[in-house]
C-alpha cells in the first residue's frame, strides 16, 4: 500500500518535529499536522522560524525547508483526517489528576476523543498509528471505538512509539537507534499496514533498525524503555548521596561503572533529579498497570525509581537551606535554568519547579534566568502546584533576562539546567556582585568547581564531598 497523505493529530513536542522530519525525508508524501490549539498552530505557521512553539536545535531549518511544500500545520482536524491514508495520534497522555487511578494512570481522554473523531470524519479505510505513549492494550480500546462508531470503513491499528529525547529531537529522528512498529501480525491486512509504515521510514532509516512486533509488545516496550532509562538516573543519583558521605567521587564511580561494556557510559550523569514529561508519567503508569494486574512487588520495584527522584530534588533544596544557616527567608537565591534539560524550552516536571517550591515555602526570593523559558511559563509551573496563592508566587519569584542581573546581590546561586552558556559566564564579575560568602549549588555538576573555588566561591556539587 502506498501512502500519499499523512495526518498527525497533535502538534506538540513529538507531533511537530516527527512530522517535520517525515515531510523532509519523503517529499512525495503530503503531511498535515493538526491541533485544536489554534495558538500553537499559528506559532508553527509563523514566518519567523525562531518563534516556533517547540525549541529544538536544527528544527527551524527542517520546518523552513518542508513547510508549504509538503508539510502543513492546520486546525481543520476533520478535513485532514478525511484526506489521509494514515493518521498518527500524537496527543498528550498525562497522568490522571482525578478519579480512579488519580496520580498514576495515564489520562486517555484525548486518545479516545481522537479515535471517535477519526471514526466520524473518515470516508475511506485508514491506518491509524499510535504515536503517543500508551498503556499496554490501549490499541484494543482504540479499535473498539473505531469499529463501532465509524461509517463502516476498515481500520488497521499500529503502535509506533516515539523514542526521541527533547533537546536532541532532530538528530534522534534523523538517526534513530531503532524505529518500532507494532501491528496485527496475524492477518494479511495487518502485515500490509505494518509494511506501509516501514516503507515511510525506509526513506531514511536502515532496514535493520526498523523492528516490527505485535501491538502489545510495542506499546509495552515504550513504557519500559523509559522506566529503564529513568532507573539508571535514579541509581546514579542514589549513589551520589552515598558518595557525599564517604568521600568517594560520583564521577569516578560513574566512570568506573560505565566502562563496563555490559553497563555502558550513557545515562549515568548525576543530577538534581530527572524531569521531563515522560519519565515520571510513564513509570507511574507502569506501576498502575502492574498493580491492576495484581503484581504488587513489580509495582513497588518501579515505584522506588520515582521515590529516589523525589528524594534527590528534596535533598538538594535542603542542602541549600542548611548551607545558608538554616534560613533562606527574605534571601535572594538565583536559579540558573528552569527547563528540565538543556536545549529545550520544555519545563514539564522540571526539577527546578520542585526545588523552587520547597525554597518558596521557606520564604526565599527566587530570581530565575533561563535562555528559553518565559516568565509566564515559570508562573504557570509554580501556580500549578497550588502550594500558595498566585499573588504570593509573583511576590517571591521573578525571572530575569540577564544572568548577571539575576545573580547580582544573591546569597546563593543554584544551577538547575545544564545550559552550555552558564559555563562561559564571567564568574569573577558574578562573585564581585554577590553577598558573601558566595555559595553555588551545582545541581548539574556543570561548572568548574576548582576554578570557582579559586575565585572564592563555596561550591556544592552533586556526589562530591566538599
Ligand atoms: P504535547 O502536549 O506537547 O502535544 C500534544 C498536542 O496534542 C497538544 O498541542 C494538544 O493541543 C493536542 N491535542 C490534544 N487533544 C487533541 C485533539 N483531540 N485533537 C487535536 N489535537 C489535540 O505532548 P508531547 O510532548 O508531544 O507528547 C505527545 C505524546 O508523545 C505523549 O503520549 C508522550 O508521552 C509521547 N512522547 C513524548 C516525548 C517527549 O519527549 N515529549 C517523547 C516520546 C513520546
Ligand atoms: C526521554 C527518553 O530519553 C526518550 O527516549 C523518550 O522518548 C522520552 O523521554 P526526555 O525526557 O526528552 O527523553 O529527555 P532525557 O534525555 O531522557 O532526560 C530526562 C531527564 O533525565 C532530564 O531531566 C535529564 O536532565 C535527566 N538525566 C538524563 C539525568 O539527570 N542524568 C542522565 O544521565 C540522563
Amino acid at each position: 500500500m502506498n501512502i500519499s497523505k499523512i495526518c498527525c493529530i497533535g502538534a506538540g513536542y513529538v507531533g511537530g518535529p516527527t512530522m517535520a522530519v517525515i515531510a523532509q525525508k519523503c517529499p512525495q508524501i503530503q503531511v498535515k499536522v493538526v491541533d485544536i490549539n489554534q495558538a500553537r498552530i499559528d506559532a508553527w505557521n509563523s514566518e519567523d522560524l525562531s518563534a516556533l512553539p517547540v525549541y529544538e536545535p536544527g528544527l527551524d531549518a527542517i520546518v523552513g525547508e518542508a513547510r508549504g511544500r509538503n508539510l502543513f500545520f492546520s486546525s481543520e482536524v476533520d478535513l485532514a483526517i478525511e484526506e489521509a491514508d494514515m493518521v498518527f495520534i500524537s496527543v498528550n497522555t498525562p497522568t490522571k489528576t482525578y478519579g480512579e487511578g488519580k496520580g498514576q494512570a495515564a489520562d486517555l481522554k484525548w486518545i479516545e476523543k481522537c479515535a471517535r473523531q477519526i471514526a466520524s470524519a473518515s470516508k475511506s479505510n485508514k491506518i491509524v498509528v499510535e504515536k503517543s505513549t500508551l498503556p499496554v492494550r490501549t490499541a484494543e480500546a482504540v479499535k473498539d471505538i473505531l469499529d463501532n462508531t465509524g461509517n463502516g470503513y476498515k481500520f488497521q491499528i499500529l503502535s509506533n512509539p516515539e523514542f526521541l529525547a527533547e533537546g536532541t529531537a532532530v538528530e534522534d529522528l534523523l538517526d534513530p537507534d531503532r524505529v518500532l512498529i507494532g501491528g496485527d501480525t496475524s492477518t494479511e491486512e495487518g502485515l500490509e499496514a505494518i509494511q506501509a509504515l516501514v516503507d515511510v521510514y525506509a526513506h531514511w532509516v536502515p532496514s535493520e533498525r526498523i523492528l516490527s512486533t505485535n501491538v502489545w509488545s510495542s506499546e509495552l516496550s515504550k513504557l519500559t524503555a523509559n522506566a529503564f532509562l529513568a532507573q539508571r538516573v535514579s541509581s546514579i543519583n542514589s549513589l551520589s548521596e552515598l558518595c557525599e558521605s564517604t568521600e568517594a567521587d560520583i564521577y569516578e564511580v560513574s566512570r568506573a561503572i560505565g566502562k563496563d561494556s555490559r553497563i555502558g557510559p550513557k545515562f549515568l550523569q548525576p543530577s538534581v533529579g530527572f524531569g521531563g514529561s515522560c519519565f515520571q508519567k510513564d513509570i507511574l503508569n507502569l506501576v498502575y498497570i502492574c498493580r491492576s494486574y495484581g503484581l504488587f512487588e513489580v509495582a513497588d520495584y518501579w515505584e522506588q525509581v520515582i521515590k529516589i527522584n523525589d528524594h534527590q530534588k528534596g535533598r538538594f533544596a535542603k542542602k541549600i537551606i542548611k548551607s545558608l544557616y538554616n534560613t533562606v527567608s527574605g534571601k535572594k537565591i538565583t536559579f540558573l535554568g528552569w527547563a528540565f534539560k538543556k536545549d529545550t524550552n520544555d519545563t514539564r516536571e522540571s526539577a527546578a519547579i520542585y526545588v523552587a517550591d520547597l525554597l518558596l515555602n521557606e520564604g526565599a526570593n527566587i530570581y530565575v534566568y533561563d535562555p528559553k523559558v518565559s516568565e509566564d511559563q515559570m508562573y504557570n509551573d509554580i501556580d500549578y502546584l497550588n502550594t500558595r496563592t498566585k499573588v504570593e508566587n509573583r511576590r517571591l519569584l521573578q525571572s530575569e533576562f540577564d544572568p548577571y542581573a539575576a545573580c547580582k546581590g544573591a546569597h546563593a546561586i543554584a544551577v538547575l539546567t545544564e545550559w552550555d552558556e552558564f559555563r562561559e559566564l564571567d564568574w569573577q564579575k558574578i562573585y564581585d556582585q554577590m553577598q558573601k560568602p558566595c555559595q553555588i549549588f551545582d545541581g548539574r555538576n556543570l561548572l568548574d568547581k576548582q576554578k570557582l573555588e579559586k575565585i572564592g566561591f563555596r561550591v556544592y556539587a552533586i556526589g562530591k564531598s566538599s
